[in-house]
């Protein structure tokens, strides 16, 4: 398979894009600041956007940081109307929390989005422990949207029970339970609490990936690509990190653009981008 283009490699992050603002390709990689990155794309031809920014200093990024209000911002810009972003966000938990993650949600009202649904990504595994409060097992999923989605392909899971049941279906003033046969359908519309392992095996099984230090599910990305966009629509990741959210795009038959402030993560998504090319 042809190697995704990578554009801005060895550049200085904040001087490539301000400059010369260089027309942004659909199908590409670029390393670099994505408050900068985005001003080179037009305004409302983003369908999409599937990303998590840094966590505080959870993690420390090769010391990289961001602004949410100026990349949210950003982002509206650039999202089509009826668009969605999708922010999936933790924080930081030291001694108590700081509720950044919320904080998110309430920033992204600021710059224009609509807050569609804040939904609860649960960690099946999680090693997180704290002393003196319960474990930590879950991010929220902030669906952002600019005004009223114009898509939404709703998820669905295989219900416990289906087929034909004889259930209540009416108590009349006597008291008495009246009975009659209904069937039971075989898949219901999720919640809005996913549940996915994480770790080897369960984020991915790409190795590379775990290069990064944190990667969100494969599925988890898919399942909001499948839930939001159609194929043929374009899906961004201003902060792809190991590039899953583009890799489970492609997969999906969407186009799409990955930002990454650090070109050793932008070479992680990239090598995860030619492995899935020869599986396809
Ligand atoms: C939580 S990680 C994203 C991980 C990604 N979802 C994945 O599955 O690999 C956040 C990423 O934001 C990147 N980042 C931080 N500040 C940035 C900025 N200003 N512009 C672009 N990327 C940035 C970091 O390098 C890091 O890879």
């Amino acid at each position: 398979m042809k190697k995704p283009a990578v554009a801005g490699l060895n550049a200085n992050p904040d001087q490539i894009f301000p400059y010369d603002r260089p027309a942004i390709e659909r199908n590409t990689f670029y390393v670099g600041d994505a408050i900068n990155i985005l001003r080179s794309l037009d305004e409302g031809v983003v369908d999409l956007t599937v990303t998590s920014p840094p966590y505080e200093n959870l993690r420390n990024y090769n010391g990289y940081s961001f602004d949410a209000k100026k990349i949210l911002a950003a982002l509206y810009r650039v999202t089509r109307k009826g668009g969605v972003c999708v922010w999936v966000t933790g924080e930081r938990i030291k001694g108590s929390r700081s509720l950044s993650s919320f904080s998110h949600a309430f920033i992204g009202k600021d710059v224009g989005f609509d807050v569609h649904d804040v939904m609860i990504y649960q960690k099946k595994n999680t090693p997180f422990m704290r002393s003196n409060a319960y474990t930590n097992c879950y991010e929220l999923m902030i669906v952002f949207s600019k005004g009223k989605p114009r898509t939404f392909n709703p998820l669905k899971e295989p219900t416990v029970r289906h087929g034909w049941e004889t259930a209540v279906y009416n108590k009349g003033p006597d008291a008495v339970n009246r009975k009659r046969p209904v069937e039971l359908r075989k898949e219901k519309v999720r919640t809005n609490i996913w549940q996915y392992a994480v770790g080897m095996g369960g984020s991915t099984s790409d190795k590379v990936a775990f290069q990064h230090p944190a990667i969100f599910p494969e599925k988890l990305a898919q399942d909001h690509i499948l839930s939001w966009s159609n194929p043929g629509d374009l899906v961004l990741d201003p902060m792809c990190g190991s590039g899953t959210t583009c890799k489970m795009a492609r997969a999906n038959g969407r186009h799409w653009i990955g930002i990454d402030i650090s070109k050793e993560y932008i070479a992680i998504a990239e090598e995860r981008m030619c492995t899935l090319g020869l599986l396809l």
